[in-house]
């Protein structure tokens, strides 16, 4: 019935014009951090990074190179802290500077085995880009370099974060009741 969907839109938690003013201050400090840099290799977590990613890549003026990882915990709906790497990334990233750029940063456990791997793969650096940080939901150790917002442990949708595969193209960040 029309009430149901109706309620089922998300509440407005970070409006789209909040979300783009903060993307483009972390395009301009991300610019400024890497203006020296000729080997910087934006990478993405698919697929919830991916509107923020390329949002955020739109303003940042340094070269880039970009690239995707897809990943998934072990155990549907639960955190395991067991991560699986479904789809890796494509170029080398040995002696280059790693912008690792994820949607919300969770229990960390995503975080975590992504960061392990690029150092072990002998990156130059690697730094964490997130547009939300859960933090009190934090399991296990992860520093986030840019950070858009902290937001409440509530779930969230739009811009890129979904709900059983929906709301990913919301131009906003809403909490899904
Ligand atoms: P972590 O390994 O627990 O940090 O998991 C992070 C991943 O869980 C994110 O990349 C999202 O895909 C997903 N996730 C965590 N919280 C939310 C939420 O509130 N809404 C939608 N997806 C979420
Ligand atoms: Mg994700």
């Amino acid at each position: 019935m029309e009430t149901t969907k109706k309620n089922r839109q998300p509440r407005i938690l970070i409006s789209e014009q909040e979300v783009q003013r903060r993307v483009r201050e972390m395009a301009a400090e991300i610019d400024r951090d890497y203006a020296d840099s000729d080997r910087l290799v934006a990478i993405g977590v698919l697929k919830g990074s991916v509107f923020f990613l390329v949002d955020l890549l739109k303003h940042v003026t340094v070269p880039v190179a970009v690239d995707f990882f897809q990943t998934s915990s072990y155990g549907a709906g639960t955190t395991a802290g067991e991560v699986r790497i479904r789809k890796d990334i494509d170029l080398s990233i040995r002696g280059k500077d790693v912008l690792l750029i994820e949607d919300i940063v969770d229990t960390g456990y995503t975080l975590r085995t992504i960061l392990d791997l690029l150092r072990w793969r002998g990156a130059r650096s690697v730094k964490l880009c997130a547009l939300l940080d859960k933090a009190s939901r934090r399991e296990v150790d992860v520093p986030i370099d840019y950070c858009g917002f902290r937001i409440e442990d509530v779930f969230v949708v739009g811009y890129g974060l979904d709900f059983d595969e929906q709301y990913r193209n919301l131009p906003y960040v809403g909490v899904y009741e």
